[in-house]
């Protein structure tokens, strides 16, 4: 009975896949859990509240302002008095909705509401599931710990085949299990190090050489180590996007600075280095604003900047016991991540292929190769932050066998 005295507020979104939710009430029941269920409106389309309620053996909620339902218990504490809250199937407009905090009817009001994880089961048409604004939402829900199981490939009920039909209800039971099982804090008592985003090295005041690198990679990977357990320094160079949750940030400019922080930084169990570091400089930048001049233009001369990673992986004092590079490249991935793991004296490198067309840098998909020295093993395309929850697992394992050999 490993659900045993653990309650879930389950929120029947409006899909076909309705009718796998009643199921899932089951598997629950079986498994030692109870299950409180809210009905949206269009999930009322395609399951009764009457069997809902004669299955979990509660009372369905179903409407945000029946007086009713308010007196015997507030949506806030519907979705607080749950040990999770899980959303099957998990529409694209519920998706939507969670992505915006969008609160207009009883299930999103009170998954607004919610203290608790959020497990969702995504199901809809593959086209919908593949759309641009749905990835974009889900990229969102990730990044707010929102945890997915599915959606399976298959035959839909609309005939068409592809990502989209909802998870099975014992493989939903198990991740509800896993969800509420103890939370493996891999990385607890750690200091993890990641340098993320681009570099700016200044020509003049107002020009620099930058390149495209957003920061989602790096600042997913400081996520997820954060929620591993971890203390986590993240260094970045100038970026867009939000700091993530329980990092502490500091900000740079040039590859120089950014060599600074890291030193600063030192001691780190694992150091993570995804940041784009500009491989030049100018070596002698203008303190005015350069000028345009019937001389034609400036020759800008470049000097090396300081190769981080190199220079902390050849450290003999404070070295972290796993540091971690990236190749960035766009041919010969594989060979030259190599060539760069001998190089740079780290202990694994994460190949990824910035070609033109792979839209990594700056996108949220990436595809990507953990080369060590002696095997490769190639990932699927994965969404940033799930490829920043393996690379934490990987590292977790790896850094377990080198501190207890
Ligand atoms: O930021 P995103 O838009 O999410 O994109 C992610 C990413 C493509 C930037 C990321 O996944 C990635 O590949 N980061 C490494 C980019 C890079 O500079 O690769 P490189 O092959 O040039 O460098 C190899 C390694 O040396 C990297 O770990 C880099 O951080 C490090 N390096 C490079 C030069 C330098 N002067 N100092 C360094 O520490």
């Amino acid at each position: 009975m490993s659900l045993s005295g653990k309650n879930v507020l389950l929120i029947i979104g409006g899909g076909i896949a309705a009718y796998k939710a009643l199921e899932l009430i089951r598997e629950i029941s079986k498994r030692g859990g109870s299950v409180r269920a809210i009905l949206t409106k269009a999930g009322a389309e395609f399951v009764t509240p009457l069997s809902v309620a004669s299955l979990s053996g509660e009372k369905v909620f179903t409407d945000l302002f029946s007086l009713t339902d308010e007196a015997e218990m507030g949506h806030i504490e519907l979705s607080r008095s749950a040990d999770l809250v899980v959303v099957a199937p998990a529409t694209a407009d519920l998706l939507a909705k969670m992505a915006h905090g969008l609160a207009n009817d009883l299930a999103s009001t009170a998954l607004l509401a919610t203290d608790k994880r959020v497990l969702v089961a995504p199901a809809m048409n593959v086209r919908m599931w593949q759309h641009g604004a749905t990835q974009r939402n889900i990229a969102t829900l990730k990044s707010d710990n929102i945890l997915f199981v599915g959606p399976d490939d298959g035959t839909m009920a609309c005939g068409e085949f592809g990502p989209g039909r909802m998870a099975e209800p014992p493989a939903i039971a198990d991740a509800i299990e896993a969800a509420l099982a103890p939370s493996s804090r891999l990385l607890e008592g750690r200091h993890v190090l990641v340098t993320s985003g681009p570099t700016h090295e200044p020509i003049d005041p107002v020009r620099y050489i930058a390149n495209r690198s957003s920061g989602k990679q790096g600042h997913a990977i400081a996520a997820a180590a954060a929620r591993a357990g971890a203390k986590v320094t993240l260094v970045s160079g100038p970026v867009s996007i939000p700091d993530p949750p329980g990092v502490q940030v500091i900000r740079v400019e040039e590859a120089a600075q950014m060599l600074q922080a890291v030193e600063k930084a030192l001691p780190a169990d694992i150091a993570v280095f995804c940041a784009a570091v500009a491989d030049w400089r100018i070596a002698s930048h203008s303190e005015d604003k350069l000028k345009k001049t019937d001389a034609g233009p400036p020759a800008l001369l470049l000097t090396p900047n300081p190769d981080i990673l190199s220079t902390i992986a050849h450290r003999t004092a404070d070295r972290p016991s796993l540091i971690v590079g990236f190749a960035a490249e766009t041919s010969n991935v594989i060979d030259y991540a190599r060539a760069k793991l001998d190089k740079k004296a780290c202990d694994l490198i994460v190949a990824n292929d910035v070609g033109g067309n792979s839209g990594v840098m700056g996108g949220d998909m990436n595809t990507v190769h953990i080369v060590s020295k002696d095997a490769v093993d190639s990932w699927p395309t994965l969404n940033k932050t799930d490829v920043a929850e393996r690379l934490i697992a990987l590292f977790a394992a790896k850094f377990t066998k080198k501190s207890r050999p």
